[in-house]
């Protein structure tokens, strides 16, 4: 490893199912201990949400050699256990974060599952029937908890974790009918008011590569069936490698370089 360079690879949706043969995000995973100092793995770590999936994925994470970072996406809720699920990959040495922050190799992690409501002007509004409040508050309410994450970290790269997109650009090949439960822009807006160095996010399968928020903030779209469809013949995983000074005084952050981008086999997804 470089001391001053530190490379996160990315993917999300990696949606370890009970029938998925042993060995098969193994695969996808393979490389990531050589190209990579750090592992962020962006929600629907699991197809269902049951403890068994929870368990082969971290039978399966076994092979990354390095430190690994977590949010957790809307799969992993399915079966009412994401707290299982959340403890079996934490006792599996995986550092979940929701709402919370995390330093490896000094490069600051600050995550949120995020959620859904659209982006900009389209964006769902907090009025009407209380079922649709209660729609809205959880987005409001994932994006406090993403800005005070952020807010936490004296680092200087923050890298936020999430599995909604916070942008509509890295949802845009979508169908237009569910872009708005892709991501919010709710979630932009910590982005933009913290120095954020980089933003990844899944569950858009079909979405799109890159964008950025409107502040600048380059915004990754690093889901696994994206990845392998649009490299496939790379490893299935991101790449972003960061420079981190270590002057005494911190230094300021430079901007993320993307090194290798790619797809790999893998995952069975829906
Ligand atoms: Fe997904
Ligand atoms: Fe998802």
């Amino acid at each position: 490893m470089n001391s001053d360079r530190i490379r996160i690879a990315a993917v999300g949706d990696l949606h370890c199912a009970k029938a998925m043969t042993p060995g098969t995000l193994s695969a996808v995973l393979a490389q990531v201990s050589e190209r990579a100092d750090v592992l962020a793995l962006c929600g629907d770590l699991t197809d269902t949400g049951t403890a068994d999936e929870a368990k082969s994925l971290v039978r399966e994470l076994a092979v990354a050699k390095v430190p690994i970072v977590a949010v957790l996406g809307n799969h992993d809720y399915e079966s009412d256990k994401a707290d299982e699920v959340k403890r079996i990959l934490s006792d599996g040495g995986v550092s979940v974060l929701d709402g919370d922050s995390v330093e490896i190799r000094g490069v600051g992690f600050a995550g949120v599952k995020g959620f859904a409501g659209g982006f900009g002007e389209r964006a769902l509004q907090s009025w009407g029937e209380p079922i649709l409040k209660q729609f809205v508050r959880e987005a409001v309410e994932e994006a406090l908890k993403l800005e005070g994450a952020l807010a936490r970290l004296r680092t200087a790269h923050r890298i936020a974790l999430l599995h909604y997109s916070p942008v509509r650009a890295t949802v845009t090949d979508e169908p237009s009918e569910i872009a708005a439960f892709l991501g919010s822009s709710r979630l932009e807006d910590p982005l933009n008011r913290y120095p954020v160095t980089a933003a990844f996010h899944g569950h858009a399968h079909r979405g799109s590569l890159e964008g950025r928020t409107s502040s600048g903030v380059p915004v990754y779209n690093v889901a696994l069936p994206l990845l392998r469809r649009r490299f496939p013949n790379e490893p299935g995983f991101r790449v972003v490698e960061v420079q981190v000074e270590r002057t005494t005084n911190g230094g300021a952050p430079s901007a993320p370089v993307p090194v290798h981008a790619g797809a790999g086999i893998g995952a069975t997804i829906p």
